[in-house]
């Protein structure tokens, strides 16, 4: 285990604290690396069913890609450097796990970009979103161009990067950015709510919800419905729907085993 990303588990949520405070957590080689291996160590482990992300301390979520890595980039460098980074970022997306980002500060640049990556995002109110690249001659690199664009449409994701302002929770909430602002050092908390909610429903259901949404989001509608029809089917074939609807019409809690 390294320094720069904490991992503690608990109740099948794994949380993952991006540990730079001196840095405001920004994303240098070694943190990017160590979130890399934590992230294939979350997917591989059946005992983890939802993953948390946050940064360590009040202060920051992640203050964006190290600067000081980013100004010695040669052309070909910086691709390869962004290829890297989209990568990293883009195992969030498709962990097969929900991911949950708790920002609890800056989230700028690269670290908006990795919120964006997660399934859902839980923002303290002192919390700050923003792709401020072109302030130093860059675009977004993660993914920003491209998920933002998804998530908030395509005017307001232009009007970020472009102008590279800084919105706060109240505000990346209205633009549906973020899921839920809670009151400031609670983001952690909402998000181990929000993952026990999750966590009491059908694991299988729950992880073709994620395939539904994200890959279907990647395909025409038509093929996305089919996607949509094959899983439901597929439900059908686990014990877990026959636990579910026999819990309901005996008026008792479900007891899913993910099968
Ligand atoms: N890369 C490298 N170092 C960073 C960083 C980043 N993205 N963001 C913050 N830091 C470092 C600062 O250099 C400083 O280090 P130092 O104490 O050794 O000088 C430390 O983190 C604290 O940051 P500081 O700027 O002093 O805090 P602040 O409260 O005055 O400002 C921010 C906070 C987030 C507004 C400011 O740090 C900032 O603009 N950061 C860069 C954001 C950015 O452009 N991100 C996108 C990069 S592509």
């Amino acid at each position: 285990m390294s320094d720069f990303v904490l991992v503690e588990t608990a109740d099948r949520v794994r949380t993952l604290t991006i540990n730079r405070p001196d840095k405001l957590n920004a994303l240098n080689a070694d943190v990017m690396s160590a979130l890399d291996s934590e992230l294939d160590a979350a997917r591989e482990d059946a005992g983890v069913g939802v993953v948390l992300v946050t940064g360590a301390g009040e202060k920051s979520f992640i203050a964006g890609a190290d600067i000081g890595e980013l100004a010695k980039l040669t052309p070909v460098g910086g691709r390869e450097h962004a290829r890297k980074g989209q990568a990293i970022v883009a195992k969030l997306e498709s962990l097969g796990k929900p991911v949950i980002a708790a920002v609890n500060g800056y989230a700028l640049g690269g670290g908006c970009e990795l919120a964006l990556a997660c399934t859902i995002r839980i923002a303290s109110e002192n919390a700050r979103f923003g792709q401020p690249e072109v302030k130093l001659g860059i675009l977004p690199g993660y993914g920003g161009s491209q998920r933002l664009a998804r998530l908030i449409g395509v005017g307001r994701a232009m009007q970020l990067c472009l102008t590279a302002e800084q919105i706060d929770a109240a505000e990346a909430w209205r633009i549906g950015l973020v899921n839920r602002v809670v009151p400031a050092g609670q983001a952690v908390a909402a998000a181990r709510e929000m993952a026990k909610a999750i966590l009491a429903n059908g694991p299988v259901a729950c992880r073709y919800v994620l395939d539904a949404i994200q890959r279907g989001l990647q395909m025409p509608l038509s093929e996305g419905l089919l996607l949509e029809a094959t899983l439901f089917g597929l439900c059908a074939a686990t014990s877990d729907m026959k636990e579910g609807m026999t819990a309901f019409l005996e008026k008792r809690p479900p007891r899913f085993t993910g099968h």
